[in-house]
């Protein structure tokens, strides 16, 4: 298995707060990677570590990130821009703020593919047409001179798929991208994304809060609890037998559509309490080791 993207021990503060921990995730190559833990633990900030997009008020204080051998986080930012788009791209969380209101589909698919590919005008349209009806949109034509208003949230999810899978990249980074659906469209869209990924032999990253996403398309997870990741393997092993306990109570706390008499049991606050405590002791070791 050949790893496409590598983090080690990757430090991040916002101020002066520590959101980052000391991350260790590897991304195989073409396979589907859910990165699940619950809300504020630090997903969001790993995919924008990775993709250098990262909000100005944070830093990342120590660790490495390689993509496809290329070490991310010295690299300087035009290199960087030219990677983004042609090698890596995102489908975000939310379609409607990721396309501008202002310009018609079309305009926004082309301009990905003239400028990430160099195509002219005909041909970008021409491209544009191909990978909507490969994200499954019926009359691609008409969707191209649509603005997105237009559009019902699958819909523009499924433009947002055409764009991020458009260059050919080898990873994408996949921020809760079903989150603002509903039930059915989010079934057919986590479809989509399987379906491209693995004729394409794309490598993603899935971030997400929702383990029955994971059970549908992730091959391997890692789970992560205020900035460290706790528990990694492939998504059979992770739901036959969880080994952390923040794991075992994450599957507790969440609904069973196969166990609906269950009674649900939140992440208990003295659990989390102590991985933090854990995690602070953990960084304390590192100091006096590195500093001995
Ligand atoms: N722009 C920002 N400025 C200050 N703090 C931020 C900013 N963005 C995120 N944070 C903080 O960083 C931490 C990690 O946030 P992150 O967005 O990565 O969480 P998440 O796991 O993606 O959560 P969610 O499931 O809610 O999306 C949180 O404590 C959050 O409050
Ligand atoms: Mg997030």
């Amino acid at each position: 298995m050949r790893a496409v993207l590598d983090i080690d021990d990757l430090h991040l503060r916002i101020g002066r707060m520590p959101v980052l921990r000391g991350v260790d995730l590897t991304v195989e190559a073409g396979q589907v990677h859910g990165l699940v833990g619950e809300s504020g633990a630090g997903k969001t900030m790993v995919g924008r570590a990775v993709l250098g997009i990262l909000p100005s008020a944070a830093r990342i204080t120590d660790g490495h990130v390689t993509f496809a051998g290329i070490d991310l986080i010295n690299l300087p930012a035009a290199s960087r821009r030219g990677l983004l788009g042609r090698r890596m791209s995102m489908i975000p969380q939310d379609p409607m703020t990721a396309l501008n209101p202002v310009y018609r589909i079309g305009r926004q698919l082309t301009d990905v593919l003239r400028h990430s590919l160099g195509l002219g005008r005909q041909a970008a349209r021409q491209r544009a047409l191909e990978l909507l009806e490969q994200v499954r949109i019926a009359e691609p034509g008409r969707v191209l001179r649509q603005y997105p208003h237009e559009l019902s949230g699958g819909m523009r999810q499924r433009v947002l798929i055409a764009s991020a899978f458009a260059c050919g990249p080898e990873f994408i980074i996949a921020d809760e991208p079903t989150t603002a659906l509903d039930v059915t469209v989010q079934r057919e869209i986590l479809r989509l994304i399987r379906k491209l990924q693995q004729d394409k032999g794309t490598a993603i990253l899935f971030v997400t809060h929702d383990l029955g996403v994971v059970a549908k398309i992730c091959d391997r997870v890692s789970v992560i609890h205020s900035g460290r990741i706790v528990e990694s393997g492939t998504a059979s092993q992770l739901f036959a037998v969880p080994q952390h306990p923040y794991t075992k109570a994450l599957f507790a706390a969440t609904p069973r559509y196969d166990r609906p008499g269950n009674r649900l049991v939140p992440v208990p606050r003295q659990l989390t309490l102590r991985l933090l405590e854990d995690a602070a002791a953990y960084d304390q070791r590192r100091r006096m080791l590195r500093h001995a």
